[in-house]
């Protein structure tokens, strides 16, 4: 749905930032800010602050910040436009309705009843767990030790034994075995007719981001009953096993700053009994992008539950590579000497699970660790194998300081030299075209530069100077001559510039109007860390002035640089090198004060 500037914009001035996350928290007037607790982190002493003039907020601790519409986004976990809903709602200003065309509507509402089929089938097994027929299935359930809130809060059923009962009820309901097929319910045969997916199984409804049943699991509940230990609805029109997770409807609103992702079903039910209210399991398949992705919108920590056997650890390593390509951090929760979260939980409790969270593995160091137990480490040419293994992986790092860290943490695990595990990934790095090392070791803290990050370097300057920019807007007259939104060769950033210049100029600068001309999520908090981000604390006038200027610098040498690069090609940037030139050399005589 897109929404014109405008409307955006007024929707965002009626909800005071103030007003709006005091609906949610409570906040405290410190000074020109309102603080609390981080919401979005746990924290014991407040780090979270609210200005009203900027109309932005940023937690001190975790980093989180933007405007009243990424607050919302943020704390009710949903996407701009229903954000903005949200905030429209609430004060009152009225959002054009989105126009669907025919076949968008039917399809909309055909996705609607197979939802109520879903809801009334849960609603059924539910009903069946509770009678006569459902004996077997609650002492199932009472020998795994589920409480009755557990099963409430999950929906467990039991499916009985002759599925006509569930056909019954849903025809009777209003609902044909076409779609009752098609809901994933049962199957359409020619010869027996309709016949049910699930009977004689305890239930596991499946909800989606959103808490409506999507599908089920179905658990066999002794060694003598046929069929697979769990069986589970197939892929259907509202059931999409790669971008959905068990018990993430819950999981997505723990406020713990994290997720842990385990494998099954009881693995869910049982941590959460426990208070782990932040676990979610994929659906009986691998662990895929998509949901890498789902999970992504909430957190980028994830910690991993997965079961101790070699098929455990193999799952674990996949799930670690698809987490690192999503961006996102993974550690390994150890569960030996049990098997699942659920064993260790039954047999060593929750204080116990609590603390291997807290010494949850580092995945690279798991994935090392895993690694070390193909080779034999008393035969010399083997322990050479698994050290060119090592420097492999490690040259995958793409910051510096990120893979000297590891290399040091390697080095000190497997007692090898750190210089020559340095020297071996320099080697490896000139041979397979991974990050280069920089042969000298940086001085901590330093990075140094080389090909492969300058344009990362270069956007972190660009965003730098904006930040510097947008904390003293007061500076933007004195530099104006210098710089242009050409300079900022990031879309974003230039988009940005030429908003911000253009506001200083108009003495209207406000940050919030800012995030809100992007409407990507990813854009928005891109935007947002621009104002939020934390300036290095200076003493002195002078040591502020200098570090704004070095900044400005580099930013125009980039510009210089870039546009360098393309002058044989283009003439714009021929004469933007031209110019550029000279006022680079203006720029490094003259004198900015933060005044
Ligand atoms: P596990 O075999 O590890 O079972 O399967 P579990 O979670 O420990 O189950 P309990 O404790 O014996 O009840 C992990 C997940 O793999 C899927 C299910 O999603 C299950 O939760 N699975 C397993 C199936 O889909 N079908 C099966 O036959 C077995
Ligand atoms: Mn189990």
């Amino acid at each position: 749905m897109y929404y014109p500037e405008e409307l955006i914009e007024e929707v965002r001035q009626r909800n005071d930032i103030v007003d709006v996350i005091s609906g949610y928290v409570r906040l405290q007037k410190k000074g020109s800010n309102y603080m609390c607790c981080c919401p979005f982190h746990g924290e014991k002493t407040p780090s979270f602050s609210v200005n009203r003039a900027r109309q932005i907020y940023k937690c001190f601790g975790c980093g989180e910040g933007g405007n009243v519409v990424t607050f919302v986004m943020k704390y009710e976990n949903c996407s701009f436009p229903e954000a903005l809903k949200i905030l429209a709602d609430r004060a009152g200003v009225e959002l054009p309705q989105a126009e669907y065309s025919e076949e968008a509507r039917r399809k909309e509402s055909r996705r609607q009843k197979l939802l109520q089929i879903n809801k009334e089938a849960a609603t059924f097994y539910y009903y069946q767990l509770r009678t006569q027929k459902g004996e077997r299935a609650k002492e199932y359930l009472d020998k795994r030790r589920l409480s009755e809130e557990t099963r409430r809060k999950f929906g467990l059923g039991f499916a009985p034994v002759k599925g006509g009962e569930l056909l019954s009820y849903l025809h009777q309901k209003g609902f044909n075995d076409e779609l009752i097929s098609a809901a994933g319910l049962a199957k359409i045969d020619e010869k027996r007719g309709t016949v049910t997916q699930f009977w004689n199984r305890v239930m596991f409804p499946i909800q989606d981001i959103n808490g409506r049943v999507i599908g089920f699991g179905g658990r066999i509940m002794g060694d003598g009953d046929s069929g697979p230990k769990y069986l589970n609805s197939p892929e259907t029109e509202i059931f999409d096993k790669s971008r959905n997770l068990y018990g993430m409807n819950y999981a997505r609103s723990a406020r713990t700053g994290n997720i842990i992702l385990c494998e099954g079903y009881m693995d869910v039910i049982s941590m959460h009994q426990a208070g782990f209210t932040q676990a979610a399991a994929s659906l009986g398949t691998a662990f895929t992008p998509g949901q890498a992705g789902v999970i992504k919108k909430y957190t980028k920590d994830v910690l991993l539950a997965y079961d101790s056997d070699g098929a455990g650890v193999k799952a674990a390593l996949r799930a670690i590579g698809i987490l690192r390509a999503a961006g996102m951090s993974g550690k390994i929760i150890n569960m030996s000497p049990y098997k699942d979260p659920d064993e260790f939980i039954k047999n060593l409790g929750q204080e116990a699970f609590q603390e291997r969270i807290d010494n949850a593995e580092n995945s690279f160091m798991f994935e090392i660790r895993m690694l070390e137990r193909d080779f034999d480490m008393s035969d010399p040419e083997e322990k050479t194998s698994f050290h060119n293994q090592i420097a492999r992986k490690l040259c995958e790092f793409s910051e510096d300081i990120e893979r000297e860290n590891y290399i040091e943490a390697v080095a000190d695990k497997y007692h090898i030299g750190f210089e020559n595990l340095r020297k071996l990934v320099v080697n490896m790095a000139a041979k397979s075209g991974g990050y280069a090392v920089p042969i000298e070791r940086p001085r901590s803290g330093i990075q140094s530069r080389n090909k492969n990050t300058s344009e990362e370097n270069s956007k972190k300057l660009q965003r730098l100077l904006l930040t510097w920019i947008s904390e003293y807007p007061q500076l933007y007259p004195k530099i104006k001559s210098y710089i242009t939104t050409e300079d900022f060769t990031q879309e974003l950033y230039a988009k940005v510039a030429a908003r911000m210049f253009d506001d200083i100029e108009k003495g209207c600068f406000n940050p919030a109007v800012i995030i809100n001309m992007f409407d990507d999520e990813n854009e928005q908090s891109e935007a947002a860390s621009l104002f939020t981000t934390q300036l290095p604390e200076l003493e002195s006038e002078q040591e502020k002035e200098k570090a704004f200027k070095d900044i400005l610098l580099k930013v125009k040498q980039n510009s210089f640089d870039y546009y360098s690069a393309r002058s044989n090609v283009d003439i714009a940037a021929l004469n933007k090198v031209i110019a550029g030139r000279k006022e680079l050399e203006e720029l490094s005589k003259t004198h900015i004060s933060l005044k």
